[in-house]
């Protein structure tokens, strides 16, 4: 089979597979700029099931760009708590203002004037032109690199040098210029419900006479993916000061770190776990107060809450004060503060142990 054939046939399939198989999502029945980027900058971070929910919270709180430009920050991280890469939504909100404020609403309607906005990459800026403004860009996310290098047998590292230019060469060649947006969407779709990462569906794989991975026993091993760097491990030891008015304090991380901008408890990090004795002689300084009470160790074993590249290994210490904090915020207001997920978990069985 010739080349050009066996491309044109692998482009078919995932269209008429797609025709079978699409999900109803909300963000499929419009192309309306806003909602295909508000769904594919969710869809970046999560599967489909857990970010749904996202979607259709921001949509609901901002149906237009207009809503989400007058949005003010601690907001749009609130909604977006938990769902990791807090970048991701602060240049959601900032991309926001530039399209309301400076573009009458507008968002570029090709790739070129697209990719130009902030948090807007290669992978967004495709899916949006394609999606909403037909343009034939092929996008190249997680599934697709998959799906292409199974189905091709490629044993170029998706993560190496010259790999991102690689793929996506081959991807706009076997794409299907004449209907970009569900040949987009189906071979993505794809991926995530056919060729997925464990145990694929090959026996009932409308690819399989043409997948050089099937046919070389290979799949499982494909894509081939360069282990990099070593997980980081991290020592987070929050105080949770509680004052004379039962007032706690919260305070917004500011350095170019992990959760920008998220609140916490004030935090001593260290290289390794600390004993009570470590943390008595830094409370009143961190807490900014001049008496210290009791502490408590509240978890004896520190939770480990992983990321991408990070192990935290955290523990809340309880600090009573006799002092009154400035700006102390009473327990039950600390669910409206944008936080990290492991300090979300401590507030939750906190509120109800604690009193
Ligand atoms: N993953 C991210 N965006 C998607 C889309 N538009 N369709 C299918 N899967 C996706």
């Amino acid at each position: 089979m010739s080349l050009i054939i066996s491309k044109m046939d692998f482009s078919k399939k995932i269209l008429d597979w797609y025709e079978e198989n699409r999900r109803e999502l909300p963000w499929r029945t419009t192309k309306d700029p806003y909602r295909i980027w508000l769904s594919e900058i969710i869809l970046q971070q999560t599967r489909v099931a857990q970010g749904t929910p996202y979607y259709n919270k921001f949509i609901e709180h901002y149906p237009t760009v207009h809503a989400l430009a007058e949005a003010n920050e601690d907001q749009v991280l609130k909604l977006w708590q938990g769902l990791g890469y807090y970048t991701r939504a602060r240049n959601l909100h900032a991309t926001a203002r530039k399209v309301a404020n400076e573009r009458n609403g507008k968002f570029p309607k090709d790739y070129e004037g697209l990719i130009k906005l902030k948090g807007i990459g290669d992978y967004t800026a495709s899916a949006m032109a394609s999606i909403c403004f037909d343009e034939p860009e092929p996008v190249v996310d997680g599934n697709v690199l998959r799906v292409l290098a199974r189905y091709f047998g490629i044993t170029m590292p998706i993560n190496s040098s010259g790999a991102a230019k690689y793929y996506k060469n081959l991807a706009r060649e076997i794409m299907d210029r004449h209907n970009v947006r569900d040949y987009n969407q189906g071979i993505m779709e794809f991926g995530a419900i056919q060729c997925t990462p464990k145990s694929p569906n090959c026996q009932s794989c409308p690819l399989q006479n043409g997948c050089e991975a099937l046919s070389k026993k290979i799949v499982s091993e494909l894509p081939i993916k360069i282990r990099k760097g070593r997980i980081r491990k991290r020592y987070f030891n929050y105080l949770v000061g509680i004052d004379a008015n039962n007032n706690t304090r919260l305070v917004q991380r500011s350095k170019d770190d992990i959760w920008k901008r998220l609140y916490e408890f004030p935090l001593l990090e260290s290289e390794s776990e600390l004993a009570s004795g470590q943390i008595i002689p830094k409370c009143k300084d961190l807490l900014e107060v001049n008496e210290i009470g009791a502490v408590y160790e509240n978890n004896s074993s520190a939770v480990v809450h992983k990321l991408s590249h990070q192990q935290l290994h955290t523990k809340f210490w309880i600090v009573e004060t006799t002092d009154r904090f400035e700006s102390g915020i009473p327990v039950e207001q600390l669910e409206e503060y944008p936080v990290p997920v492991p300090i979300a978990d401590f507030i939750k069985t906190f509120k109800n142990s604690y009193f």
